[in-house]
């Protein structure tokens, strides 16, 4: 009974925003024990964007989702559904009925995504079920974090890593048999989250004899980075070669791949394995640095507007981090 309702997906708009600020590799090696050679040799960032004190999560977010609903030409009230890949919310209830809100997407149901870098693509494939199924049409999938809310600014190990920004795309049902979501795989591996963690640390409080609470705080983000270096480069060729072979495409088929950016050795390391030549390689991050759940729709939006990615284009995307969790999903342009 549900195959007559299934649908495809085409991703038919993409937007993004950054906040202002920007601050180099200089700007940095004034605050902690760091300088521009090793910050651009180790990891390829030059500088990013930091969201200042009265920016919010929710704004950028909505300017970038505003953007990508003007390129798909679709008015907010078409939207069936908002998801909001985050792990840096205005608010830990969520931060996308605001959003739904700010946009007056007054039909869609919203709701927040936790995939920590691999948010956007968890999200992507979140959103394709809903499409598939024919439950809904129109979907708006925002990728947006700003980890330097989260950052312990005097670790020089983790501080020069990360910036702020949002992306969005927008999904929608395209009838015909058509699917330009043309393959995904999804993985988590929990026996690796200690590896990097933003994580909630208790402070008991003892509310009557017997029985306290735990009043805490998360504490900034803590990385092992080799670690999570050896994972990203032998997971993330795996994932997106599993990820090819659902969509029956072998790796020359590929026209870009688009990496969770954070580190740009990683991304050559993982354009090597899988023999993909540089030149197919989209890479914004040293002007941004690692966004998290941003950085792929940032990455997206500014190689569709500059003309690179074209209409009909094969991209290869891959999210990985925290979790751990990573995953790919090999799509259609337009
Ligand atoms: O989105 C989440 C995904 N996260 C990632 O993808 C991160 C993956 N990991 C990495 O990108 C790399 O491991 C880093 C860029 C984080 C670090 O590069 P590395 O080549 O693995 O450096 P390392 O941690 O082995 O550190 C080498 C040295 C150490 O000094 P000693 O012990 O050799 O004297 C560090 O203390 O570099 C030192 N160091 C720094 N020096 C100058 C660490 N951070 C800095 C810094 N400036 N900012």
């Amino acid at each position: 009974m549900l195959e007559q309702f299934q649908a495809g997906i085409a991703i038919t708009g993409c937007g993004a925003c950054t906040p202002q600020a920007s601050v180099d590799n200089f700007g940095l090696s004034q605050i902690v024990e760091t300088s521009d050679e090793w910050i651009s040799t180790r990891t390829g960032i030059k500088q990013r964007r930091l969201a200042s004190p009265d920016d919010s999560l929710s704004a950028i977010a909505t300017s970038a989702a505003i953007n990508a609903l003007e390129m798909a030409a679709i008015a907010p009230s078409d939207l069936d559904l908002i998801i909001l890949a985050t792990s840096t919310p205005d608010d830990l209830f969520g931060s996308a009925s605001l959003i739904q809100a700010q946009l007056g997407a007054t039909r869609a149901v919203a709701f927040d995504l936790t995939a920590a870098c691999s948010g956007f693509v968890f999200g992507m494939v979140t959103a394709a079920q809903f499409i598939r199924t024919g439950v809904y049409r129109n979907v708006l999938l925002i990728g947006a974090d700003v980890l330097s809310r989260w950052v312990d600014w005097s670790d020089r190990s983790t501080c020069v890593l990360f910036g702020d920004g949002a992306g969005a795309v927008v999904m929608q049902a395209l009838e015909g048999g058509c699917d330009r979501l043309l393959g995904f795989e999804l993985r988590s591996d929990g026996t690796q989250n200690h590896f990097l963690s933003l994580a909630y640390q208790a402070q008991p409080q003892e509310l009557i004899e017997g029985v306290s609470v735990a009043k805490g705080i998360y504490h900034p983000i803590t990385m092992n980075g080799q670690e999570v270096y050896r994972f990203a480069v032998k997971r993330v060729p795996e994932v997106i070669e599993k990820a090819l072979f659902r969509a029956n495409l072998s790796v020359d088929r590929v026209d870009w791949l688009l990496l969770h950016q954070a580190n740009q050795r990683i991304l050559d390391a993982v354009a090597s394995r899988l023999k993909i030549p540089d030149t197919k390689v989209i890479s914004n991050l040293a002007n941004y640095g690692n966004t998290s759940a941003a950085s792929i729709p940032i990455a997206l939006d500014q190689a569709v507007r500059q003309g690179k990615i074209k209409p009909g284009d094969t991209i290869a995307a891959s999210g990985f981090g925290a979790g751990l969790t990573w995953g790919a999903a090999i799509f259609q342009w337009g």
